[in-house]
């Protein structure tokens, strides 16, 4: 799978430009702020219909304009894929497959896997556990399809059950029989949801070791831990349990809503112990175990965006990580640097071409 055109309107600082990508290493380089971390978005845009890095749509429309499109022509074994995200200032974001729109963006994911590392991605280090939630739930929902349904459900019971909760003490109703609807469907998604979370970390566990340890020769061994308040019981229990205490909090205090992922460098957490450089190593690992995953679990090579990849990380690991991504196994691959001559000779050592974009705002 690759993508071969990209054609952009006032998208960011983007008034109008069109890119014909190669289907194996495409480079973008520039000054700061030329544009090539905007490129990696529109094709996020493309195949999740969400920017990576702001929740908000209509900042992506380039300022002072009313509406942005992104087209993109995939190429999927012998299929055509052509993607369309436009969306004007005020009104509901378009997404269309081959001219057709989808009804529910949900339904697009999946169809086109891709795997982004950027520097933002150190918040699954440092960042809270919703951080790492988000991670696994954007791995499963490309390859789960009911997973998203599932979450969803969950998060909207969730909601009406926090409501429910805060009006109850503005007037106080103690009926505690109010909560079991909410209870009930909570315990119901959340049973699934638990269900698919461990099953994928049981994968995804030896993915991101082997990938830390080839990375740094084994220099230090990671871990990753799955924190659930259902490993102990179901959620049914766990509501009743806590009933009295959510009612004093007015939120529910258990539930996967409250997962998390540990993250353990040589057994301690890697955000206390780990330098810039190991944690950086440690983003990498988690993101190459999603790609292995996601192309196991889906027969295809995700599209890889790597932003920025080379900070921080010192020649041994950038070579292994050239090395690793040089191998068939990853397909195309997109990846920015300030600086041209660099990222050249990167490439001219693992012997791989290389199409080159310079972004000039
Ligand atoms: N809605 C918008 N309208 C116009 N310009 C925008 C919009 N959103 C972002 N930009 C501009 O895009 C530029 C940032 O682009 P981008 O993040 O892609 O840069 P970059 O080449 O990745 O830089 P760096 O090397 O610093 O990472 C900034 O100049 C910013 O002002
Ligand atoms: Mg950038």
């Amino acid at each position: 799978m690759h993508l071969q055109k990209l054609t952009l309107f006032n998208f960011k600082n983007y008034p109008e430009a069109e890119f014909e990508f190669s289907d194996q290493a495409n480079a973008l380089t520039g000054l700061n702020g030329s544009g090539k971390t905007n490129i990696l978005d529109a094709i996020h845009y493309l195949c999740l219909s969400k920017s990576y890095f702001q929740s908000a749509d209509n900042i992506s429309i380039r300022h002072g304009e009313a509406f942005f499109s992104i087209n993109g022509v995939f190429k999927l074994d012998d299929r055509t894929e052509e993607i369309f995200v436009g969306l004007k200032s005020g009104q509901k974001k378009i997404l269309r497959r081959n001219y057709k729109e989808y009804q529910k963006l949900g339904d697009h994911i999946g169809l086109l896997p891709i795997v982004i590392v950027a520097p933002i991605d150190q918040e699954l280090i440092i960042g809270g556990s919703e951080d790492r939630r988000k991670l696994m739930d954007s791995i499963i929902c490309q390859y789960d399809h009911p997973y998203l349904d599932n979450l969803m459900n969950y998060n909207r019971a969730l909601q009406q059950r926090n409501a429910f909760l805060k009006q109850a003490a503005k007037t106080g109703i103690d009926d505690i029989s109010l909560l079991q609807i909410w209870d009930e469907r909570l315990t119901h998604y959340a049973a699934k949801i638990y269900e698919a979370r461990q099953q994928f970390i049981e994968r995804f566990i030896p993915l991101v070791n082997k990938f830390y340890a080839y990375l740094t020769q084994e220099k230090e061994i990671v871990s990753v831990r799955y924190d659930s308040q259902l490993h102990d019981d179901n959620l049914g229990v766990l509501l009743e349990k806590n009933a009295h205490r959510d009612r004093i909090l007015q939120y529910t205090t258990s539930g996967t809503h409250k997962d998390d992922l540990e993250l353990l460098l040589n057994d301690y957490p890697v955000k206390r112990i780990g330098s810039q450089g190991q944690q950086k190593s440690f983003v990498l690992a988690i993101k190459l175990a999603q790609f292995d995953l996601m192309r196991q679990t889906k027969n295809v090579k995700p599209i890889l965006l790597l932003d920025d990849i080379f900070d921080k990380l010192d020649l041994n690991r950038i070579t292994r990580l050239m090395e690793l991504v040089n191998q068939d196994t990853f397909g195309q691959i997109f990846i920015t640097d300030t600086q041209e001559k660099h990222i050249k000779n990167v490439f001219e050592s693992i012997n791989t071409p290389l199409k080159i974009f310079n972004c000039i705002s």
